[in-house]
């Protein structure tokens, strides 16, 4: 399979960009090609405007998007890994998915988020948290993430099979986030492939 990952985090030594090498070791280790979208270092534009409003999806698409398009159109597999920054995505990850995945090029369905306009890839949200996993699963954060990101944001865009995988405590001791570590590294080499069409 062909891998992108798509990175939010400005900071090279971050646990962001520590998951995002073992993620990507673990696949190349499974005999996968793979690429990496880092978004603070390519400088991607993630403020949705009128640039966009102007496009329908097919015409007039903006050249970053465009670019990220084709990026996407590559791969049979996306991973997205960004930090949880109250209880949702940093803005550079959020921008590129308003952006990317317009209306009429990634879906034209608002009612099902099972109608993507994409084929099927296979999907996987890498997201590292400050919180344990009893604080966000007590609190309801987890099962309202699953909601928004797992079925209402990747079933639009098409992925099947999808999850998300939170890496709490990633601002904890070093044996922890060395575990965490080694968790992105077996999610990398465990993807799943594409479910047939
Ligand atoms: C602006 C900001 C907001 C944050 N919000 C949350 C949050 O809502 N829940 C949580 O568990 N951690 C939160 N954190 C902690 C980050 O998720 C944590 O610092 C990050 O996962 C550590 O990885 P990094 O080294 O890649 O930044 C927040 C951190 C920052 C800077």
């Amino acid at each position: 399979m062909h891998v992108l990952t798509v990175l939010d985090h400005p900071y090279p030594q971050s646990f962001s960009h520590a998951t995002a090498q073992h993620f990507m070791a673990g696949a190349e280790a499974a005999g996968h090609t793979t690429e990496l979208a880092d978004l603070n270092t390519e400088n991607f534009n993630p403020l949705w405007s009128m640039a966009d409003i102007d496009s329908d999806g097919s015409t007039n698409i903006p050249p970053d998007v465009r670019r990220e398009q084709d990026r996407i159109a590559r791969a049979d597999a996306i991973c997205l890994i960004f930090p949880l920054f109250w209880w949702g995505m940093p803005s550079m990850m959020k921008g590129w998915v308003d952006r990317v995945w317009c209306w009429g090029w990634a879906y034209d369905q608002l009612d099902d988020p099972d109608l993507s306009l994409q084929k099927n890839r296979s999907g996987l949200l890498l997201v590292p948290a400050g919180a344990r996993s009893d604080e966000m699963e007590e609190e309801g954060y987890r099962a309202a993430l699953d909601t928004c990101w797992t079925k209402g944001t990747f079933g639009y865009f098409g992925f099947s099979p999808r999850r998300m995988e939170v890496l709490y405590g990633s601002t904890g001791s070093a044996p922890r986030r060395k575990s965490l570590l080694e968790q992105s590294y077996q999610c990398g080499l465990k993807l799943p492939p594409p479910a047939p069409a």
